[in-house]
């Protein structure tokens, strides 16, 4: 048997991927699944986003292979995007790349900027790619557990200065997933000022920025003075636009760091399909007629599910953006166990809070992207299933 290298058999369990199987296995058995499980809605892409596809597939140049520059236009609607939302100037030639995925663009970054030795900081609970692309660098995770009492935000002041002396890389998620926390402007700034100082590289995934809810408009990193130096962003069309199996994403930064990802990109892919760029174009372009209304549903939906839970018993928090509830359970109740339950007697798939980590113990995460009427079903189960472990706990 070939060897498998540390690397790989470090990596921890990817929970969503290993409940495909699960899935697939329930629903051959007849049962009716409720699936709040992956940031996965059931709702359609923008029309435009559809109809940009149908007619570049039959495009012979947007066949061929895209390379690192892709469909040039794609760049230059996210740099109006950026413009327009932001405030802030890239540009389309040297500060955008795009990507398949706004996941692999985060992986693929640490092999530019972690070495053997060095040390990513990595919030827990968090997405689990944080902890996989740092492993693949051959580079060390410190778990850094993000907690209620301190509204989920990573202070580096709590780092142990011999592993803050090693850090190189911080990755950052606001709105977060899966907490839905946010970020105040100043604490932006204090953890700017800080990368800056030790000259660490700020991985700050926006992958929520236009999900957010009553009047909250999320920031970038970049409108905070100094991230130039130290921040890249990742952006994508997946939660946004509903389009998550398109892969359609980017990231932004000024040249030195961009593009070191993008060098690192040409040595394993060869760009996107070029006609789904071309549909990122229209998803773009079609934000003010879409957007909107998409946010406006996913409200509903979020102020469905917080009454249902509640109702049952769970004291849950309304998120000001993403497109989660974490749900804290009751102290000493495994997440894991909570969850299975629900999974293997009511079909509802949630995600324990320890697939994101040891420091998600205690709460599951439920993804409201079904209508209200199955969120409401899906809490009936939940509050069953937590009635019947409580006298265990
Ligand atoms: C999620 O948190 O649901 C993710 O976006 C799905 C994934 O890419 O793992």
């Amino acid at each position: 048997m070939p060897r498998i290298t540390s690397r790989v058999s470090k990596l921890p369990l990817y929970a969503v991927g290993a409940l495909a199987a699960r899935k697939r296995e329930l629903v051959a058995r007849g049962v009716d699944l409720i699936d709040l499980g992956a940031g996965d809605a059931d709702l359609a892409p923008p029309p435009a986003a559809v109809e940009a596809l149908v007619h570049g597939a039959h495009v012979p140049a947007l066949q061929r292979y895209g390379f690192g520059v892709g469909y040039y236009p794609y760049r230059e609607a996210i740099a109006a995007f950026m413009q327009r939302r932001f405030g802030l100037a890239f540009d389309p030639a040297t500060e955008v790349v795009p990507l398949i995925g706004s996941k692999e663009g985060i992986a693929h970054c640490a092999l530019a900027f972690l070495e053997h030795g060095d040390v990513a900081v990595v919030p827990e609970p968090g997405y689990i790619c944080y902890a996989g692309g740092t492993l693949l660098a051959d580079a060390d995770v410190h778990a850094y557990a993000l907690r209620a009492d301190q509204n989920f935000l990573l202070e580096l002041s709590d780092v142990p200065p011999d592993v803050l002396a090693r850090t190189r890389l911080l990755y950052l998620n606001y709105p977060n997933n899966p907490t839905g926390a946010i970020a105040p402007r100043d604490y932006l700034e204090r953890v700017v000022a800080e990368c800056r100082a030790r000259d660490i590289l700020l991985v700050y995934d926006n992958a929520y920025s236009e999900l957010a809810f009553d009047g909250y408009v999320p920031p970038s990193i970049f409108e905070i003075p100094g991230a130039d130096e130290v921040a890249i962003e990742f952006h994508s069309l997946s939660k946004t636009y509903n389009m998550t199996g398109w892969r359609c994403a980017w990231a932004v930064g000024r040249p030195p760091i961009a593009g070191a990802l993008a060098r690192v990109k040409q040595f394993i892919d060869t760009g996107h399909y070029m006609a789904i760029q071309s549909a990122g174009v229209a998803a773009l372009e079609s934000w003010e007629s879409f957007v909107p209304g998409n946010v406006a549903t996913f409200q509903e939906r979020r102020d469905a599910a917080v009454a249902a839970f509640r109702a049952e018993g769970f004291a849950v928090e309304a998120p000001l953006a993403t497109m989660y509830l974490w749900i804290p359970l009751p102290a000493g109740l495994p997440s894991a166990l909570f969850a299975e339950r629900l999974l293997e007697e009511h079909g509802v798939v949630v995600l324990p809070g320890s697939s994101f980590g040891d420091g998600g113990e205690g709460f599951v995460r439920i993804s409201f992207i079904v209508p209200p009427e199955r969120l409401a079903q899906a809490a009936r189960h939940a509050g069953q299933v937590l009635r019947s472990l409580e006298s265990h706990v």
